[in-house]
């Protein structure tokens, strides 16, 4: 068979397998795995391991924060960003405004979206005003392919207890995954007012203000809340052991519950805040980032499987007035915009500090990176493997690679893991077959990235959780709705 391009002589790995063949690719999706492949295009990927291309799916672009400050990155920056550092597909979030609809919502980002990213991308509906009409919306939203939903436990966007089983149970009616970032906002309030009472405003102080046992409560919380309707759900970016064991148990119990984690609470600790004047605003970003045992311990957590992704949570907001200080100079770390930059830098520090330390295997790395995003966000078998049929969505990387962590293709003034000595780097990445970065060169346009509609969470070979009050057998016949 012809083919339009070969990758020819690598070692290709997915999440289960590593072996050596060539990928045959035609009309933008892979059609052959085999030896001695012929097409008009070759890539040489001798001595290169060939990977499923990573999908990112946490970060925030083109898209106001809580506090209504605008990412640095749109998505022409952020996709190339993204591909940069290995990745073909991305899912950001589209933001609902208090009072808007999701039609509008959608739109918006349509809009934001429209003809600049180069990689292939989808969204998630962040919900912060779920009423009873917005609810009514969301099987629109489903019929678009756009079937993951977030929501917060804090910030002044955030939902309550009873806002969040609504959102629960509409999604897991229609095979959508919720996803939370859960701390608990009270407690969080409760700190912050003391520590800036007594004098305490300085960055460093963001991370003493939201302590772990704020996050344990609210996955703790969150979690129960899911399994009281069996919903599917996904806590993003857990940054403690207790949160983690939270979500351990809850997949052990047969429960649909997922966990993410992000670079950041791996490799940056709160001692990386204690800088002078406000230099310590670069890290904060929330959850904060807290020491070196919740360091180690997430690691066990990832190489055990407790968790399913690794994210970037890119929350791209510049060390100036347009970012981090858009509400001022002299302010305390309440108003300094919260997050960091980092998706570029996902998954070579992920390969070099996981892959490259034997932290986690090379099917791991894949797993994490792109194929469970792939299956919980709705996107295998198209998008998340290396298989016939699959979109070639690629990439090419150079696992012996060493370069120290500087300036990314990001909008930003700052890298928040620069000088760090980072093993393995991504040379080439397609996007359907497409070339979108190769040895260092941009050879994408914004607009070459599709929208891409999504289908249901895939939950093959999970139970659910099944709660005894819950089941009409044993609480005199009542039927719980959906
Ligand atoms: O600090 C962070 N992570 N900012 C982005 C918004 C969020 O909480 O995910
Ligand atoms: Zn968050
Ligand atoms: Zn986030």
């Amino acid at each position: 068979m012809q083919h339009d391009l070969v990758i020819r002589g690598g070692t290709l790995a997915t999440a289960s397998e590593v072996f050596a063949a060539d990928i045959g690719i035609r009309g933008g999706r892979i059609v052959t795995l085999g030896e001695g492949l012929t097409g008009e295009d070759v890539i040489d990927a001798a001595g290169k391991l060939v990977l499923p291309g990573g999908i990112e799916t946490h970060c925030h672009i083109a898209q106001e924060s809580g506090m209504g400050i605008m990412t640095a990155d749109d998505y022409e920056t952020g996709s190339i960003s993204a591909a940069f550092g290995g990745n073909s597909c991305f899912v950001p979030f589209a933001a609902q405004k208090n009072g808007q609809t999701v039609e509008d919502t959608l739109a918006t980002y349509d809009e934001r979206a429209a003809l600049k990213s180069v990689i292939d991308y989808s969204y998630h509906l962040i919900l912060t005003d779920p009423t009873e009409d917005v609810l009514a919306e969301l099987p629109e939203a489903f019929a678009r392919g756009v079937t993951s939903f977030k929501v917060f436990m804090t910030y002044a966007t955030r939902v309550n207890d009873a806002q969040f089983l609504d959102i629960l149970s509409v999604a897991r009616q229609y095979g959508g995954l919720t996803m939370v970032h859960a701390e608990n906002h009270d407690m969080l309030n409760w700190m912050a007012t003391r520590l800036t009472e007594n004098g305490y405003t300085g960055p460093r102080y963001h991370a003493l203000a939201r302590p772990g046992l704020a996050e344990e409560e609210a996955i703790n919380r969150a979690i129960s809340l899911a399994r009281l309707v069996n919903a599917p759900l996904m806590i993003v970016h857990v940054s403690t052991p207790g949160g983690a064991q939270c979500v351990r148990r809850a997949r052990a119990e047969g429960a649909f519950v997922f966990g993410e984690t992000c670079p950041q609470y791996l490799f940056l600790t709160r001692d990386d805040m204690d800088l002078p004047g406000m230099e310590g605003a670069k890290y904060i970003c929330s959850p904060p980032v807290r020491d070196k045992a919740t360091q180690q311990a997430l690691w066990s957590h990832i190489a055990a499987d407790t968790f399913s992704v690794v994210s970037s949570d890119h929350a791209p907001y510049r060390f100036d007035d347009s970012g981090k200080f858009a509400a001022g100079r002299d302010i305390d770390f309440r108003r300094i915009a919260n997050g960091m930059p980092g998706i570029e830098m996902r998954l070579p520090m992920m390969f070099s500090e996981g892959v490259v330390k034997n932290r986690i295997s090379l099917n791991q790395f894949v797993a994490l990176s792109s194929t469970n995003a792939a299956r919980l966000y709705g996107m295998l078998p198209s998008k998340g493997t290396l298989a016939i049929g699959a979109d070639a969505d690629i990439a090419i990387w150079d696992p012996k690679e060493t370069r120290v962590a500087g300036a990314m293709h990001d909008a930003m003034d700052y890298n928040p893991f620069e000088g760090m000595e980072v093993t393995g780097w991504p040379v080439t990445v397609l996007s359907r077959g497409r070339p979108v970065v190769d040895k260092g060169e941009l050879l994408a346009s914004p607009g070459d990235g599709a929208f891409v509609a999504r289908g249901q969470v895939d939950l093959t070979g999970m139970t659910g959780s099944h709660l005894a009050e819950t089941d009409p057998a044993t609480n005199f016949g009542a039927e719980v709705l959906p």
